[in-house]
């Protein structure tokens, strides 16, 4: 390490997307260290930083939404805060929105506050496609950068509050931000509640696996590692106050991802359980990724079946981070949402 040193500080690295960004980071470039700061929530898991090199990698415990505990944690010269931390699941959100609005939205301005008082160069926020609320059936109807806000969760509308105020911290007292909004990620080391690694996991186990409504409900997937190095340069080039969609042009309905994890498992159909629909379901996400295409030249390098097929090998590869990670606190959390025990490990 040398004086040139970039310190990143990155918020929410201990969980799914935040601990695969730390990883792309120190592997694509030779000048940065990172500060991982984390409140270790239950989706905060340290078996995610296994492997990363200690010498360019320092953890952190501490709250977003605690100014004081973001102060002492912040380097002299931060470059840039890559803002993950967040609560993130929707039906947690419809069972109690409180710690919804104390991360995502208190949490946010606190950050911004530090990087005013401090000097840090650049502010990313990572952000949702669910800002903009649902879409109709309709293939030709996309998520735009221009499109309105219209969240419809209490998850959905902390982060459009949360975005609301990087906007106005980028107008009102010129911070260098940028805001990058994703749709559905897949990947290795995401959470099992969430709705892929829910439906893997139930599958290697002959589980049922849960499946909302219909089935109907589409969702546009990326991979984390293409979404990861989408914010990656939206740190390194993107222009200061803008708004990035990203999104691999990949749209599929619920059921039919169910189905294609099935075929590529060999497991029967008969593992399906629709369940009662979610109250307020998004019926459709779909993100229309042009404009950081032809600004910051970002593409997609995993198709859906490549990414699938990767995805599937991880966890089939690390049952000791599926066998705790689903342990302790997740197992009231599954029974209360799904009326059922998780699968034993
Ligand atoms: N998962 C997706 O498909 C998706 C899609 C678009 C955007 N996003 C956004 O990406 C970000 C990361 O999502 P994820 O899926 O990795 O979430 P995650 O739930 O897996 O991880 C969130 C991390 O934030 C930490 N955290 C929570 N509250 C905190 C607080 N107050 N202070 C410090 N740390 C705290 C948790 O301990 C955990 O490590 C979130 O901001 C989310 O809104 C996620």
């Amino acid at each position: 390490m040398t004086k040139n040193t970039r310190e990143i500080f990155v918020t929410g690295g201990a969980g799914f997307i935040g601990s695969a960004f730390i990883r792309l980071l120190l592997d694509e470039t030779a000048d940065c260290k990172v500060t991982n700061f984390d409140a270790l929530t239950y989706a905060g898991n340290l078996d995610n930083l296994e492997g990363l090199d200690a010498a360019r990698h320092r953890f952190v415990h501490g709250n977003i939404a605690d100014a004081e505990a973001v102060h002492t944690a912040l380097g002299e010269n931060t470059h840039a805060i890559v803002n993950f931390a967040a609560e993130s699941h929707v039906d947690r959100s419809i069972a109690n929105a409180a710690e919804f609005l104390r991360t995502n939205i208190t949490g946010t301005q606190v950050l911004l506050d530090a990087v005013r008082a401090r000097g840090v160069k650049r502010f990313i926020q990572v952000s949702t496609d669910e800002v903009m609320g649902s879409l109709p059936e309709n293939e030709d109807a996309f998520f735009t950068e221009e499109s309105p806000f219209a969240p419809n969760s209490p998850y959905a509308a902390s982060k459009a509050a949360a975005e609301h105020l990087v906007r106005a911290a980028h107008h009102t007292f010129g911070l260098d931000t940028v805001v990058t909004r994703c749709g559905n990620n897949y990947g290795p080391r995401q959470f099992p509640e969430k709705f892929l690694p829910l439906a893997i996991s139930n599958a290697l186990k002959d589980e049922s696996i849960p499946v909302y409504g219909d089935g109907g409900n589409v969702r546009d997937w990326i991979y984390v590692d293409d979404h990861c190095r989408a914010i990656l340069l939206a740190l390194e080039k993107g222009r200061p106050g803008a708004v990035y969609n990203v999104g691999a042009r990949n749209e599929h309905h619920n059921i039919d991802v169910v189905g294609s994890l099935l075929n590529t498992l060999g497991k029967p159909r008969s593992l399906i359980r629709f369940v009662k629909d979610r109250p307020g379901h998004d019926r459709r996400y779909a993100i229309d990724p042009l404009l950081i295409e032809c600004e910051l030249g970002w593409r997609p390098r995993e198709t859906w079946e490549t990414g699938l097929q990767k995805t599937i090998q991880w966890y089939q590869q690390n049952s000791r981070w599926l066998e705790r990670t689903r342990s302790g606190a997740y197992k009231d959390y599954y029974r209360k949402q799904y009326g059922t025990e998780v699968a034993a490990t």
